[in-house]
C-alpha cells in the first residue's frame, strides 16, 4: 500500500512524478497535466442521445483532475458509421440531430464547469459494422475493397465472422466523398456544442485504418496502392475537419498497428514505413498522435527500446500520447481472463515523459473503474483493483 505522497510527488521507488503534473499547451488548449482519459465505448445513449447519466460520468472525471477527456467513440454523420460491431455494440451516441447535440451540450457544459477539457472521438466502424444494424440498418457497410479482411487470427465469435463473410461492393468515389463530408459535419457540430477539439478514431481496423492497412485495402486507384494512396482518405478527413474547426482547436489522431482482426498486425514494419504513414497525416493538420498500444512501454520495433509512441514523436515532432496498461498488471485483452490487479507504474511513465519520449499518457480501464484515479496518483493513495463489472455501468 502507498503512503500518502508528500511533496515532491514521487512513486514508491522515489521516482519523481512531477513531469506528469506539468501543464502542456496544445493549440488553443492549456492542459493542466499529462493525464488523458482514453476513449471508451459505453453504450448508454439510447437513440444516439447522451443523457444526464453520461454527463455525470464525464463530469466526475473532470472534477477529479483528469487533464483532458477523450469521449467514447461517437458515430460520425454518415449512415453506415455505426451499428453492431464485433462486440454487438448498441446505444452508441451520435453527434448530429437536435437531441444528441443538446445532450452533448450538457456534457461539455458540465465538464467545463468542473474545470475540465473534453474532445469527442469521431468513429466510423467501416468494415467492422455488421450489415443491417445500427440507426440506419439499410445503409450498406463501407469497406475499401469490399472485404472484411483476414479471418485466420480473428478472435470474434463464429456468428460474427459468418455475418461478415459476404463481400460487398468496394467503396465508390461518392461513398468516399460522403465519409469525408460526414466527418466534417460532425466536427462542425462538435465545435458548435462546445467541445475543445476533435479526436479521430483512425485505428484498430475501423474505417480509416482499413484504408491504411494493406490487408483490407487492395485498391489500385488513388485511395490505395502504396502507403501514400492508402493514407489519402485519412489525410483528406483531417483536412476537412481542420477546415470545419478553424486553426485553433487541436486535432488528435488515434493510430495503431494492431487490429481487431489480428492483434499482431502492423501498418508499418519499420520506422521508415511508420514515417511514410504519419507524415501525410501530420502535414494534413494533426496536432497530437494518440498511439494506441496495449502496453505503453513495449518497444515499437526490434533493435531499439523506443516505444511506438516514442517513434511517433521522433518521426513527426508532434505532440504524442501513449496508452496501454497504466496502473494495471494486465493489458486490455488479457484482463478479460480476470486476475488484473492495480500496480503503480507511473514512475516509468514519468521517466519517459521527462526524457521527451512522449508528452501525454492516456488511461483507460483504470479511469473506468475509478473516477478519482488521477487524484489518487497525485496523493499517492492506493489504486482500485480492476473489475470487469465496470464495463457495464457508468459509475
Ligand atoms: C470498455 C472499453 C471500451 C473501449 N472503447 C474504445 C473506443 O471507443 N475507442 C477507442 O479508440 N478505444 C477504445 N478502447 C481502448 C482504450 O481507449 C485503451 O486504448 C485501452 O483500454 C488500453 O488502455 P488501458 O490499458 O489503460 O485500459 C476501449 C477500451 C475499453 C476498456
Amino acid at each position: 500500500m502507498n503512503s500518502t505522497r508528500a511533496q515532491p510527488i514521487t512513486d514508491r521507488a522515489g521516482t519523481d512524478l512531477a513531469p506528469l503534473f506539468r501543464p502542456l499547451k496544445l493549440g488553443a488548449l492549456s492542459l493542466p497535466n499529462r493525464f488523458v482519459m482514453s476513449p471508451m465505448t459505453r453504450q448508454h445513449s439510447p437513440d444516439g442521445v447522451p443523457g444526464e447519466n453520461v454527463a455525470g460520468y464525464y463530469r466526475r472525471r473532470a472534477e477529479a483532475g483528469v487533464g483532458l477527456i477523450v469521449t467514447e467513440g461517437i458515430g460520425v454523420d454518415q449512415p453506415a458509421a455505426i451499428g453492431a460491431g464485433s462486440m454487438g455494440e448498441d446505444n452508441i451516441p451520435l453527434l448530429h440531430g437536435d437531441a444528441a447535440l443538446a445532450g452533448w451540450r450538457r456534457v461539455t457544459d458540465d465538464v467545463h464547469a468542473a474545470g475540465g477539457l473534453i474532445v469527442p472521438q469521431l468513429w466510423h466502424m467501416g468494415v467492422i459494422r455488421i450489415p443491417g444494424t445500427g440507426p440506419v440498418p439499410d445503409a450498406p457497410s463501407l469497406r475499401p475493397s469490399g472485404i472484411w479482411g483476414p479471418r485466420d487470427k480473428a478472435m470474434m465469435p463464429p456468428p460474427y465472422l459468418e455475418a461478415m463473410a459476404e463481400p460487398t461492393a468496394p467503396m465508390s468515389e461518392e461513398d468516399i466523398a460522403d465519409v469525408i463530408a460526414g466527418f466534417a459535419r460532425s466536427a462542425a457540430n462538435a465545435k458548435a456544442v462546445g467541445f475543445d477539439g476533435i479526436a479521430i478514431h483512425g485505428a484498430h481496423g475501423y474505417l480509416l485504418d482499413s484504408f491504411l492497412w494493406a490487408a483490407t485495402n487492395h485498391r489500385a486507384d488513388r485511395w490505395g496502392g502504396d502507403i501514400a494512396g492508402r493514407t489519402r482518405l485519412a489525410a483528406e478527413v483531417i483536412r476537412a475537419i481542420r477546415q470545419a474547426l478553424g486553426p485553433e482547436l487541436p486535432i488528435f489522431y488515434r493510430w495503431s498497428q494492431w487490429k481487431l482482426h489480428d492483434y499482431d498486425a502492423a501498418n508499418a514494419t519499420s520506422p521508415e514505413e511508420m514515417e511514410a504513414h504519419l507524415a501525410p497525416l501530420a502535414e494534413a493538420g494533426v496536432d497530437c498522435f494518440d498511439i494506441s498500444t496495449r502496453v505503453f512501454s513495449k518497444p515499437g520495433f526490434p533493435g531499439s527500446n523506443l516505444t511506438l509512441a516514442g517513434w511517433a514523436k521522433k518521426l513527426t515532432g508532434k505532440t504524442v500520447m501513449a496508452v496501454g496498461g497504466v496502473g494495471l498488471s494486465k493489458d486490455l485483452q488479457t484482463s478479460f481472463g480476470g486476475g488484473t490487479v492495480a500496480i503503480d507504474n507511473l514512475g516509468e511513465v514519468a521517466s519517459r515523459v521527462e526524457a521527451g519520449e512522449f508528452d501525454l499518457i492516456a488511461v483507460g480501464r483504470s479511469l473506468l473503474v475509478d473516477p478519482r484515479w488521477v487524484e489518487k496518483a497525485r496523493a499517492g493513495e492506493p489504486f482500485e483493483p480492476f473489475s470487469l463489472a465496470a464495463y457495464g455501468g457508468l459509475s
